[in-house]
């Protein structure tokens, strides 16, 4: 290969790999709690905290993210941190490979899971005792 063939080369790989590497994601948490409680999400990506959104009965917020993202949630007086991306984990079982769908309900946290075309129940509310 010539100079010019091996720079070529090297700029396509350059640009494949700084394309692939900020891929968007994005994770829906979307509030199905009982008796119309508020969810309170604090989420932190990759070092930067990304604030606090309270997140009424029956509506959703979604966060775009190009890396792990770990939130607080809270309700009455149940609380969690939880890890709700990774991309290693997730990008091949979420929705259209990049969409995680989260329900958030009175027993923990449901996912989407795009093989098995339902909502799996992923992480309990620690501590929670159901009468
Ligand atoms: C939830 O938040 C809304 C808006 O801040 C508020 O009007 C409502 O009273 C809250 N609901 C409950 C059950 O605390």
């Amino acid at each position: 290969m010539n100079t010019l063939a091996t720079f070529s080369l090297f700029l396509l790989l350059t640009l494949y790999l700084v394309g692939s590497s900020t891929a968007d994601y994005k994770a829906n948490i979307f509030n199905n709690l009982p008796g119309n409680a508020n969810l309170t999400v604090h989420c932190k990506s990759a070092g930067s905290d990304l604030g606090t959104q309270t997140i009424t009965y029956l509506h959703d917020f979604t966060w775009t993210i190009n890396n792990i993202l770990k939130c607080d949630m809270s309700w009455g007086n149940v609380k969690g941190n939880f890890d709700i991306f990774d991309p290693k984990r997730d990008a091949s079982r979420c929705a259209y490979g990049n969409t995680c769908f989260w329900r958030v309900k009175e027993d923990g946290l449901y996912l989407f899971i795009q093989e098995h075309k339902r909502l799996e129940l992923q992480f309990k509310w620690p501590g929670k005792i159901f009468a």
